[in-house]
């Protein structure tokens, strides 16, 4: 019954280290199981809407496992739905539903079903994408960890170690300055990296969207340790994180992408207010796509792996419009609609807050009593 010849494969979204070995791992296990054609899209959906493909060879996918980013480009701003297409006289920015345009070039370049690996926007297109007819799979990417009905995506290991690493390098220097050091971490709405960065390297303080914090009991935190003779206090605070009450700090806006915010800068703003409130001097870094970057690490490399052979072997059983998940160690699968336009945040009974609490971490909620360890 399996009628596929052509498939296409395109990367949505901001990128992230195991892209490359999705990519592979497609191309592979299309061309060499099932005999079937492989064709790249460049940049994501902007590849569909100016129709910009390339076939894929086995040559192509060779020694690209390790590699960071994408070989075919991606893009987070080119959603078919609400497509930039220029300004108008007052330099506002002009949409357009290209959707239709897109499943032109999906049907002209005889391509059979589509394989998109991304985020929470690339299943949103990809979504519209199914509706119009086209049979897809979706693979979960991003260094967020923010997708629904997956316990993982691949990409997150390997920015949580990044993130580690720099915590890691932030506690000497900090230590040997007696001073507060804020670490500021990506992952938009949702505190999975900073919450695993932070539990791993031990950061004393760790603020997540899901926690609102109070500057004050943060405060207090870092008086405490320096009147235990503490040499310096580790901060590890999601991009997202926001005072009790208050808003997440915005770093730009993007009118044309799909998430038009992006946050960035609560670091700078709390360094502000701690130094000024406790009198330590205290500094901020903001770790940035240095934290997409680079090769993904041994974890990401076999999950990748998996999730895009599971990806081929779903289109290829006729098991169509679903994504690939993880859910109890297991690689399953999940209808694509059930994952579009939303976001997996953590929930506040998850074990990992409790952990962290009863080794003395401070979330910056008021009440909450300074460690005694
Ligand atoms: O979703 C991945 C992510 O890196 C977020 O953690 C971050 O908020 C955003 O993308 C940054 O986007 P951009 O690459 O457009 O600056």
């Amino acid at each position: 019954m399996n009628q596929l010849r052509r498939i296409g494969v395109l990367t949505g979204g901001g990128d992230c280290p195991g892209l490359n070995a999705v990519i592979r791992a497609v191309a592979k296990s299309a061309l060499f199981d099932h005999g079937l054609e492989v064709i790249g899209i460049r940049d994501g959906y902007l590849g569909l809407i100016e129709n910009r493909m390339q076939p894929l060879t086995a040559d192509d996918v060779s020694n690209i496992l390790t590699r960071g980013g994408t070989i075919l480009g991606t893009s987070n701003k080119a959603n078919p739905s609400r497509y930039m297409t220029g300004k108008n006289s007052k330099g506002q920015p002009i949409f357009e539903d290209v959707t239709e345009r897109v499943i032109h070039h999906i049907r002209q370049g005889s391509l059979d079903a589509l394989v998109a690996i991304g985020g929470d926007g690339t299943m949103s297109c990809t979504n519209l994408v199914i509706e119009h007819g086209i049979p897809c799979v979706g693979v979960p990417k991003t260094i967020d960890n923010d997708l629904m009905s997956t316990e993982i995506t691949f990409g997150f290991s390997t920015a949580v170690q990044t993130a580690c690493d720099a915590l890691d390098r932030i506690h000497t220097t900090a230590a040997s300055h007696h001073r507060v050091m804020l670490v500021e971490t990506m992952g938009r709405n949702a505190g999975w990296l900073t919450l695993h960065a932070g539990i791993a390297s031990g950061a004393d303080v760790i603020l997540i969207p899901e926690i609102p914090y109070d500057v004050q009991t943060i405060c207090r935190f870092c008086l405490h340790r320096r009147e235990r003779g503490k040499t310096a206090t580790i901060i590890a605070v999601s991009e997202g994180a926001k005072p009790i009450g208050g808003q997440a700090v915005i770093g730009r806006i993007v009118p044309e992408s799909f998430d038009t915010i992006r946050l960035g800068g609560v670091s700078n703003v709390l360094a502000d207010q701690i130094e000024k409130i406790t009198g330590l001097e205290t500094r901020a870094t903001i770790l940035g796509h240095v934290q997409r970057g680079g090769s993904p690490i041994a974890f990401d490399r076999v999950l990748a792996t998996q999730f895009g052979h599971q990806a081929v072997e779903l289109l290829c059983s006729g098991q169509f419009n679903r994504m690939v998940v993880m859910q109890g160690g297991k690689i399953l699968s999940v209808p694509i609609s059930e994952v579009a336009n939303r976001q997996r945040l953590i929930p506040l009974d998850h074990p990992l807050l409790s952990t962290a609490r009863a080794v003395g971490t401070c979330f910056g909620t008021p009440g909450e009593s300074p460690s005694p360890r």
